[in-house]
């Protein structure tokens, strides 16, 4: 048993090498997060030139700096539209082109995305700024399925968790060197900032180089392929030198699985009730992650501590992805010990306490100052409990819930539901916060409060279990519901220990 875990524990050249490759492509989407916060007014100001050249009014300013603002927003937002749309894509091109390829084909979106941005001044600054964004937006849908799905199946059993949070670990260092670099004095200048913008295409380069040398998913080889020779050749380069008979078994028994019930589109999963429960386990665990309001603290921290009259704001920014990158190399290290049921608790009901003092912090402000240091201590704690578990296990949870067959269609949909309510924050968290003040953050605790009460009684603990052995989970679960048994929540989870 000992000799099983250490040499599934194995953690070879071949697969940190495949990991750290795939993870370049989240590197760029937390760079596409985090990089339009810092130069705005500098952008803002290039993109009111241009227009007063081309306007023929060119007296009228008020009409200039409506037009800026739009154009400003729509820079923002068209990010999280693209990815919106193009995460629904992910299971297709996935399946279509195997795992390896859609990632260099999907690559060739980041560098038009790049190009387009790093070329802004030579024609129309802000519709080809725009144009770039959506683009980096649909390549960053994309890359957020591909990743957790390529990390997923490749990792062994033991070590999942801790790899699949690799993907937000590189997430987040995207946002704090895109924080850095956009620093006025470094690339977020008046003359450089289409450097600033261009250079997100950059990993996509390197990456499609690496990813030469990569192994495709063992799993898609067989399952999909039925190749079974080259997907025992792969496990044994991705593990090293060991007998792959129970992985691939594992996986015949998958393919059986798979081929009995055609294959999963996206309707027959939110038909089947044999994937109504993981279904609704991974939706609310992503509309948790992004209606826990993280992202109107990583689009807006500037101007909220500015608001909470916090000197150096652009700094205080500068910290929060500094505190979010140490938790997230925390959540890398305790995941495969504490399990990802307890971290996701414990963070958000963190992020709950957070909310309610950030809310009393911010409502006291005028009679205390030293409120302001209490509201930003409560911003990088919240941070912190976001990453602990809100922040990487939505994205490699739902790797582990589905099985081959159903993957990638709800990878896609998971993805889809992740952008779409990330756009919606995107949208209106300024105007939520105009309207109520200090008390947005109360609108955040409820909702952490709610998500804290599904997680308990409805997800289930996925550590250390094959895939196989999480779908038959649901399977037993759906199966006692429907013989009108009463399954307590510890015969469901109950096995969560035994790993
Ligand atoms: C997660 C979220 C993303 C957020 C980031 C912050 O990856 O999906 O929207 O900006 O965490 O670290």
């Amino acid at each position: 048993m000992d000799g099983k875990v250490k040499q599934q524990k194995n953690l070879t050249g071949t697969l940190v090498f495949a990991v750290f490759t795939a993870v370049l492509a989240s590197f760029q989407f937390g760079y596409g997060i985090g990089v339009i916060n810092a130069p705005q007014t500098i952008i803002e100001a290039h993109y009111g030139r241009v227009l007063l050249e081309n306007s023929e009014n060119k007296t009228d300013e008020n009409a200039i700096s409506s037009s800026v603002t739009m154009y400003w927003s729509l820079s923002v937002s068209v990010f999280s539209l693209g990815g919106m749309v193009s995460s629904f894509f992910v299971g297709w091109i996935a399946d279509k082109l195997g795992r390896i390829k859609a990632m260099m084909a999907v690559n060739t979106l980041a560098v038009i995305g790049a190009l387009l941005m790093g070329f802004a001044p030579l024609g129309q600054s802000h519709a080809l700024v725009i144009a770039g964004r959506l683009i980096t937006g649909l390549y960053c849908g994309l890359a957020s399925g591909l990743v957790p799905m390529y990390v997923g199946e490749i990792s062994p059993t033991a070590l999942r968790g801790a790899l699949g949070t690799l993907h937000q670990l590189a997430i987040v260092i995207g946002i704090l060197v895109s924080q850095v670099v956009g620093l006025e004095f470094i690339l977020g200048s008046k003359e450089l900032w289409p450097v600033l913008l261009g250079l997100s295409g950059v990993p996509a380069v390197i990456q499609t180089i690496l990813l030469f040398f990569c192994p495709e998913s063992p799993r898609y080889l067989l399952i999909k392929h039925g190749k079974l020779e080259a997907a025992k050749r792969n496990l044994i380069r991705l593990r090293g030198d060991y007998d792959p008979s129970k992985d691939i078994e594992e996986m015949k028994k998958e393919k059986e699985e798979a081929e009995s019930e055609k294959k999963v589109s996206i309707i027959q999963l939110f038909r089947s009730a044999n994937y109504r429960q993981p279904l609704i386990v991974s939706l609310v665990l992503h509309i948790s992650q992004q209606f826990s309001g993280i992202n109107g603290i990583f689009y807006y921290s500037t101007s909220i501590f500015a608001k909470a009259e916090i000197s150096q704001p652009v700094y205080a920014t500068i910290g929060v992805g500094v505190v979010n990158t140490i938790f997230t190399i925390l959540s890398v290290f305790v995941v495969e010990k504490a399990g990802r049921r307890s971290l996701y608790l414990v963070g958000l009901g963190g992020m709950c306490i957070c909310a309610i003092i950030m809310t009393i912090a911010l409502t006291l402000l005028n009679q205390h100052a030293w409120m302001s240091y209490l509201s930003m201590v409560a911003i990088f704690l919240f941070v912190a409990f976001f990453e602990i578990g809100p922040g990487p296990i939505p994205w490699f949870i739902v790797a582990e819930l589905f099985s081959q067959g159903p993957r990638p269609a709800a990878m896609a949909v998971s993805g889809c539901c992740n952008w779409t309510c990330n756009f919606i924050i995107g949208m209106c968290f300024q105007y939520i916060a105009e309207a109520c003040g200090p008390y947005v953050y109360i609108i955040f605790a409820v909702l952490l409060l709610i998500f804290f009460l599904f997680t308990y009684f409805k997800v289930p603990e996925t550590k250390g279990k094959s895939f196989d052995e999480i779908s038959a989970e649901f399977r037993k679960k759906k199966l006692s519901t429907h013989k009108g048994l009463k399954t307590t929540e510890m015969e469901y989870l109950g096995t969560s220990t035994d790993a």
